[in-house]
């Protein structure tokens, strides 16, 4: 789908949308259609009881006489003054939702001023456009033989007002994050058998051309730097693993003030700790933080942000096999802590471990943030609305949960302390990789995690196995993989490195 922004006007053609605000107030191209169609705006209107015009509210008008247009769409606004930046992006992805129902191919959303309203009118576009297109994804490459009338039909979504120059620029850098959120869910939605770690690292390659440097390490790289605990898990894999770095130097000077680290899992089958046949074809997106991390590097570098970044990805695949590693063995990371292993299933912290300690050792930067579908557990704590925040940094956490209510990527921080800490001490390594059973077990990761952040090091680990895929359509997110996190760090990036 193309979005594109042209002159205040009602369109010649097709579908021509128009704002509605509370108590049914008409916007002045509203009243215009109305005039112009001998009154079947308000028959319409009159006719809907229903229809106040509140927020995500849609009337259609079909075939109206007295113009040229397939139909009239009357879209809900809600009260000027409650509109927001994230409420427009709402109507903007429930708009195209319903226009794709429809069978219209192209529309038009014709923007008057909207009195009152706090977002000023070019963002008032951008934002129903970013909206719009959020919603328009669509992982379909493996779908053969799908029906016409099965597809979506809009391929043009047009905003028309009078300051079209200045939407279009609120525009572009939304669009270049919008093209990271696609870059997540195409990669968390290929299935395994195409996204190998390989095959991974090569997307990953494919950011340089936006200017990102790439530097991949396979196995005998990774076993010169000591990096027991990934390679223990990537073992049982015939596919070789590769921890990635993507740079991004877009701020003054050489330093990395962020990294961003992904787990990359490209499939957890459980290994000897197999998992329940029952949902085991979900694990294909168990490199969701990954993912993320790509994704989020692809929209930072698409909007040349004015930071220096860099995202690191452990890539691999956890596989039962006779080379596999073993419930009781004991790994030596990367960093020297040594580990036993309990649960072969628990192989996101180990990979993470190594990947940190990498990161740290190299880039030396003073806030990593993790991403990883790292436990079942915060699924059971917090559903799929809201991914488990970790952090030894009371700061960071609140700059983080603030980003996230600001894109409606809602985080919700859960407990640590050296009291959970014991939890996870081995009677025979310096740690063993499960806590007590199942109780506390996000917890117990994240104290897991945190024995291999430095002194100094402000951190924050996100939990999103529960936001990383979703089974039900939402405003901006069609089910499927959701992009979880990009928005959210992107707009950390705003708020906190781009000063
Ligand atoms: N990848 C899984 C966690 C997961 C579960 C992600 C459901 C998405 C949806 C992780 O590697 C795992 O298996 N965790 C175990 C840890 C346990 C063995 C300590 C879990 O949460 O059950
Ligand atoms: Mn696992
Ligand atoms: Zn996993």
């Amino acid at each position: 789908m193309k979005v594109s922004f042209t002159t205040h006007a009602i369109p010649k053609s097709h579908a021509v949308c128009v704002g509605v605000t509370a108590d049914r107030t008409l916007t002045p191209t509203a009243e215009q259609l109305d005039t112009a169609t001998g009154g079947a705006v308000w028959k319409a209107v009159n006719a809907a009881p229903r229809f106040k015009g509140d927020k995500r509210q849609f009337l259609e008008v079909l075939a109206p006489g007295g113009v040229d247009n397939s139909r009239i769409v009357l879209v809900g606004l809600g009260k000027p003054e409650e509109l927001s930046e994230s409420e427009l992006e709402s109507v903007g992805g429930e708009l195209l939702a319903k226009l794709n129902a429809s069978g219209e191919s192209q529309a038009t959303m014709v923007l008057d001023p909207l009195p009152g309203s706090p977002v000023a009118a070019p963002e008032t576009a951008a934002h129903l456009a970013y909206g719009a297109r959020l919603r328009s994804y669509r992982f379909d490459k493996y779908r053969t033989q799908e029906k016409a009338e099965d597809k979506p039909t809009l391929t043009k979504l047009a905003f028309a007002l009078s300051d079209q120059q200045k939407a279009k620029a609120a525009y572009d850098p939304l669009d270049k994050v919008a093209d990271g959120v696609f870059l997540t869910r195409d990669l968390v939605s290929e299935p395994a058998n195409v996204m190998s770690p390989e095959a991974l690292a090569e997307e990953c390659g494919k950011l340089e051309k936006l200017g990102v440097e790439i530097e991949v390490l396979d196995t005998k790289t990774m076993g010169k730097l000591g990096m027991g605990a990934l390679l223990g898990v990537a073992q049982g894999s015939v596919r070789e693993p590769k921890l990635v770095t993507m740079r991004w130097q877009g701020g003054k000077g050489k330093k990395t003030p962020l990294a961003v680290v992904g787990k990359g899992v490209c499939f957890d089958s459980g290994g000897i700790s197999l998992k329940p046949a029952q949902g085991m074809g979900d694990m294909k997106w168990d490199m969701g933080g990954a993912g993320v991390t790509i994704g989020l590097m692809k929209a930072l570098a698409g909007r040349k942000a004015k930071l220096n970044v860099v995202g690191v990805v452990g890539l691999v695949e956890n596989m039962p096999d006779g080379n596999a590693y073993r419930p009781g063995d004991v790994l030596t990371s990367m960093s020297g802590q040594t580990i036993e292993v309990l649960n072969t299933d628990a192989e996101g912290r180990l990979v993470l471990a190594d990947a940190f300690w990498y990161t740290q050792q190299t880039f030396e930067p003073k806030t990593m943030i993790n991403l990883a579908t790292l436990t079942g557990a915060v699924l059971v704590a917090l559903g799929t609305r809201k991914a488990g925040l970790f952090a030894n940094d009371d700061e960071l956490a609140t700059s983080l949960t603030a980003a996230g209510e600001g894109v409606g990527e809602s985080v919700w921080r859960l407990p640590m302390d050296d009291e959970y800490d014991k939890d996870i001490n081995s009677d025979i390594a310096d740690m063993k990789n499960t806590g007590d059973g199942r109780n506390a077990s996000a917890t117990a990761a994240a104290q897991f995690l945190r024995r291999f952040v430095q002194k100094g090091v402000k951190w924050a680990h996100l939990d999103i196995a529960g936001v990383t895929w979703s089974s039900k359509d939402a405003a901006l997110v069609p089910k499927g993989g959701t992009g979880f996190g990009v928005r959210l760090l992107n707009r950390l990036v705003e708020d906190q490195f781009e000063k």
